[in-house]
C-alpha cells in the first residue's frame, strides 16, 4: 500500500526520467518511508532508490528526502551517481552492492556535495568499480580512459563513514575543497589490481582544512594518502598495503602548494614501495611545515624486492632528475617519532634528497627500521634534531 506522498515523488521522478528508460520498468523507484507527518512535510524522512532506474531517480530527487538509501543500484557506464549540492543535514546509506557499470571515460563515478552531510555504508555494502574491466598498468597516463571513483568536493562539516571500495579504475577518493570532514573506517580493497592496477590512490587531498581520517584498510597500487594541499589534516589508525605509503606531495605544481599541520599516526605499512614520503616537484615553489609521522610500523619484510624503494623518502626532484634536488619548495618543522619496522631487502631505509637550504627544523627521535641497506647518496640532510640519513 502506498501514502498518497510516495506515489507523489514517485511520479515527479518518473516524469523526469527519459521515456526510454521507463518502459517495462514499472517498478517504484522511490519509496520514502510511510509516515503521516510526511503529508505536510516539505521532505520525506527516508527514501530509498534502488535497481539499475535509481541512479538517475536518487539525483533527481535527491532535494526532497532528509535520508536517500542506496540500494543495490546498477549505475550505468559513463554516468556519475550525482548527489551534488544536496540539502544541510541530509544522509545517505549505502546498501549492498553498488555496480559502475564499464565505460571509458574520467569520471567521476560518484560525487557528492553539502554541509552537513552524512555518506554511510551499511553494513556489509560494497560500491563495485569493477576495475578489472579498465586495469592494463598504464593507470591514469595510458591505455583505457579511467574514470575517478568517488568525489567529496565542497563538503563541510561532515562524514564519510563505513564505506568499502572494491576494484577502484583508478583513484578512489578526491577530498577537494573540504572544510571539517571526518572519514571512518573506510576500505579500499584493490588487491585485484596487484598485477595491472595503476594510480589507484586511496585518498587524495587537495585545499583542504580539517579533514580526520581514521581506522582505514587499504591494499592498492599507489599512494595510500596523498595531501597535495590543505592543512589541519590527520591519519590515525590506518592500515596501508601494496602501495605508495603516506604521501605529502607531490607539491609545487598546482595552483596552492602549501601544506601544513599534517598528521600520521598509530598506523602500519605494510609490502609497499615506500613507507613514509614528502615529494616535492623539481623547480617547483611552496611550503611544507609541521609534518608529523608518529608510531608507524613498516611492515614491509615480504615486499617484493623488486617494488620496495625506500623506508622513508624525502626528494625534491620529483618529475625531474633524481639526484638534482632544487629548493623552492621548503620543508620545516618535519617530525618522526617512533617509526619501526622493517623495509625490503633492496630498498634504502632511508633517503633525503633536499636542495640547498630547503629543509630545516626537523625533529627525528626512535626511528628505527631494519632491512634493506643504507644509503649512500642523500643530500643537504639537515643537521641535528636526531636526523640521519
Ligand atoms: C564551506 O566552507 C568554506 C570555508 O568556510 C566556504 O568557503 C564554502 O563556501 C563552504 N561551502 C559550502 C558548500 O557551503
Ligand atoms: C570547522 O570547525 C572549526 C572548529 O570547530 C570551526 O571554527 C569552523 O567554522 C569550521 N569550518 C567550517 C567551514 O565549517
Ligand atoms: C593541527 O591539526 C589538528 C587536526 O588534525 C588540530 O586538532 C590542531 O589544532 C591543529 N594544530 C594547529 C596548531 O592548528
Ligand atoms: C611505537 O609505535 C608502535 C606502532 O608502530 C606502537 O605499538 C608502540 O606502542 C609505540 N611505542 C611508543 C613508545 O609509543
Amino acid at each position: 500500500m502506498h501514502h498518497p506522498l510516495t506515489r507523489n515523488i514517485a511520479a515527479a521522478a518518473l516524469s523526469l526520467l527519459s521515456v526510454d528508460s521507463v518502459i517495462g520498468t514499472p517498478a517504484p523507484l522511490v519509496t520514502p518511508a510511510p509516515r503521516l507527518e510526511d503529508a505536510i512535510a516539505p521532505r520525506a524522512d527516508a527514501c530509498t532508490f534502488s535497481g539499475s532506474l535509481g541512479y538517475s531517480s536518487a539525483s533527481v530527487s535527491k532535494s526532497s528526502c532528509s535520508t536517500i538509501v542506496l540500494s543495490s543500484l546498477q549505475v550505468p557506464g559513463g554516468k556519475t551517481l550525482n548527489l551534488e549540492k544536496l540539502n544541510d543535514g541530509t544522509t545517505v546509506i549505502f546498501e549492498g552492492t553498488t555496480t559502475f557499470g564499464y565505460a571509458e571515460w574520467e569520471g567521476s563515478l560518484f560525487s557528492v556535495s553539502g554541509n552537513s552531510i552524512t555518506v554511510k555504508g551499511a553494513e556489509g555494502s560494497v560500491l563495485d568499480g569493477q576495475g578489472a574491466l579498465y586495469w592494463d598498468g598504464k593507470g591514469g597516463s595510458g591505455g583505457v580512459t579511467k574514470p575517478k571513483f568517488f568525489k567529496a568536493n565542497h563538503l563541510n562539516d561532515s562524514t564519510l563513514e563505513g564505506i568499502t571500495i572494491k576494484n577502484a579504475p583508478k583513484n578512489s577518493f578526491s577530498l577537494n575543497y573540504v572544510y571539517n570532514l571526518t572519514v571512518k573506517d573506510i576500505t579500499v580493497d584493490d588487491r585485484d589490481g596487484e598485477a595491472l592496477g595503476k594510480n589507484t590512490d586511496a585518498f587524495n587531498i587537495n585545499s583542504a582544512d580539517g579533514v580526520t581520517i581514521t581506522g582505514a584498510k587499504v591494499w592498492n597500487q599507489d599512494d595510500c594518502v596523498a595531501v597535495n594541499s590543505g592543512k589541519n589534516i590527520y591519519f590515525g589508525s590506518g592500515f596501508c598495503s601494496g602501495g605508495h605509503g603516506l604521501s605529502i606531495g607531490s607539491i609545487g605544481g598546482q595552483a596552492v602548494n602549501v601544506v601544513s599541520n599534517v598528521t600520521f599516526a598509530d598506523s602500519t605499512v605494510q609490502n609497499s614501495q615506500q613507507s613514509v614520503r614528502i615529494k616535492t616537484i623539481s623547480d617547483g615553489t611552496g611550503t611544507v611545515q609541521d609534518i608529523t609521522y608518529r608510531n608507524i610500523f613498516l611492515d614491509n619484510a615480504r615486499v617484493d624486492p623488486d617494488y620496495s624503494d625506500y623506508g622513508v623518502i624525502v626528494t625534491q626532484s620529483y618529475g625531474g632528475d633524481k639526484g638534482k634536488p632544487t629548493n623552492g619548495v621548503t620543508i620545516t618543522s618535519f617530525v618522526l617519532q617512533n617509526v619501526t619496522g622493517t623495509v625490503g631487502s633492496e630498498a634504502a631505509r632511508v633517503y633525503i634528497e633536499c636542495g640547498v637550504g630547503s629543509c630545516s627544523d626537523w625533529t627525528w627521535s626512535g626511528v628505527s627500521i631494519t632491512g634493506g641497506t643504507k644509503s649512500s647518496s642523500c643530500q643537504n640532510v639537515p643537521s641535528g634534531g636526531g636526523v640521519s640519513c
